[in-house]
């Protein structure tokens, strides 16, 4: 796997700044659109960038996801997000991510074949890891946990270099992500550990993990496994967020795959990041009704009622894509589960908070979260399966960005600091403190 297209010929510019301590002019490159923070140090040595939380940092090049955040622009490999989630089915797109090219029927089949060969995990992940936890243990702890300790199963993924058994540890990952996900559900509600049904697709497959309780098998609602798989492709990649640069900072560090997409995962458990679509559903369900909905936003805007969960983006400034495909999604899905009760606060608190200067101004628009978490309770998830249904999508993306850090052969990431502590001092023996 890996992206097989040439590099575009980079865009080169300069602007020229003059020091005001020396008076000198300095001339910066600028290449496709970004000052190379190396070269800059060069020229100004003993200056760093400072910059918490990458606001104005692009900390790698990527050829894998397109997102202008000014016009609610997402495109995979070049591929529009509506034409994606219209067309495509989960495992297209995650072939797509991994590979640059849209796979040909053959490769599709192929593809295909070997994820849904693999699903199955060792018995020893499942009885003597999963079942170990203790009885309430959160799902996504046990999703992070159990991810790591994959990579104690298969020594070979330690040979990241080696294009063959890094093509197998992708095809491992994405099948059994689903798998785990199920398995740590079930035992999070104390129901017995169901089998892979090979005979299924990805998202059918997954459901019937889920929601299994009779022999011989279990035949998902094809539209709901449908409306599911949109989600999926909708979360299978979003660039450089927190999780992806998770990813490429333990990935950067030579560890094994299994280890940097759980270390991935940690990062997507955030309340700030994966967290959030539960935090809506919570915060729908605080406000009770479409009555108590201007009086919830004026609490929000006096900032005594928390944040709009759902709202806002550190990269859209409008409207987020997903969120409008979301949105179609939910109709279809409510169609089939009758309509989630909380559909119409939130579609109040949407209108009351896009009519109103405040979240206009800030451009705050509802994001991905927004609606998502809707259509996972309508389907039956609990809230604490949210962001593992985050995580089972997101894990193609996670690879591709693996994938492509260990072709561009990057440095590992290590940034500095600006030191704001204590001096030199000398050390006080208890006694005298
Ligand atoms: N509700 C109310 N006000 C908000 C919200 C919100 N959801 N989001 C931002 N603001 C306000 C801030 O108070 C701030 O106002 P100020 O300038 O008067 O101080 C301004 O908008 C800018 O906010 P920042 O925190 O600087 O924006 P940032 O880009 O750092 O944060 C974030 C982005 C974390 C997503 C934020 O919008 C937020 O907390 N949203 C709610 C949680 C959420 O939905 N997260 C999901 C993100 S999508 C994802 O991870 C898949």
């Amino acid at each position: 796997m890996g992206d097989i297209r040439e590099r575009p010929e980079p865009v080169t510019e300069s602007i020229t700044i003059t020091d005001n301590r020396t008076g000198e002019s300095i001339e910066i490159p600028i290449t496709d659109g970004g000052v190379s923070a190396s070269e800059w140090s060069k020229l100004l040595p003993g200056i760093w960038f400072y910059d918490p939380g990458f606001t104005s940092t692009a900390a790698c090049e990527s050829s894998i996801t397109y997102l202008d955040g000014e016009e609610g622009i997402l495109r995979y490999r070049g591929y529009p997000i509506e034409q994606l989630a219209e067309s495509s089915t989960y495992l297209e797109v995650a072939y797509l991510l991994l590979n640059g090219e849209l796979p040909n029927a053959e490769q599709l089949a192929v593809w295909q074949h070997d994820i849904t060969h693999h699903t199955f995990i060792h018995e020893n992940v499942r009885k003597r890891f999963l079942e170990g936890f203790h009885y309430d243990a959160h799902p996504m702890g046990m999703l992070v946990s159990a991810t790591a300790a994959l990579s104690t199963f298969y020594l070979d993924a330690k040979d990241i270099f080696d294009p063959v058994s890094r093509d197998k540890q992708i095809v491992r990952l994405i099948a059994k992500m689903p798998t785990l996900a199920a398995a740590a559900h079930r035992f999070s509600v104390g129901m017995p550990f169901v089998y892979p049904d090979n005979s299924l697709g990805f998202t059918a497959n997954f459901l019937s993990m889920m929601w299994k309780t009779a022999e011989p098998r279990f035949d998902a609602n094809p539209a709901l496994a449908r409306a599911l798989d949109v989600l999926f492709i909708l979360h299978a990649d979003h660039e450089q967020n927190c999780s992806t640069t998770a990813m490429r900072v333990v990935g950067s560090s030579h560890a094994d795959p299994y280890s940097a997409t759980a270390a991935a995962a940690a990062a997507l458990y955030g309340p700030r990041h994966g967290g959030a679509n539960e935090a809506v559903i919570r915060m729908l369900g605080d406000i009770g009704s479409m009555d108590n909905v201007e009086a919830f936003v004026e609490s929000v805007k006096r900032g005594d009622g928390g944040r709009l969960q759902g709202f806002g983006h550190r990269v859209y400034k409008s409207y987020d894509p997903r969120a409008k495909i979301i949105k179609r999604t939910a109709d279809e899905v409510f169609e089939i589960t009758g309509k989630n009760p909380l559909l119409d606060v939130a579609l109040k608190l949407e209108e009351v908070a896009l009519s109103d200067e405040y979240f206009t101004s800030r451009r705050l628009y509802p994001n991905v979260d927004f609606y998502s978490g809707l259509i996972y309770q309508a389907m039956g998830f609990p809230l604490e399966m949210f962001p593992v249904l985050f995580a089972i999508p997101r894990t193609a993306g996670w690879l591709a960005h693996w994938q492509e850090m260990l072709e561009q052969d990057s440095k590992i990431a290590r940034p500095r600091q600006l030191y704001i502590g204590a001096e030199e001092r000398n050390y006080v023996p208890i006694a005298e403190r």
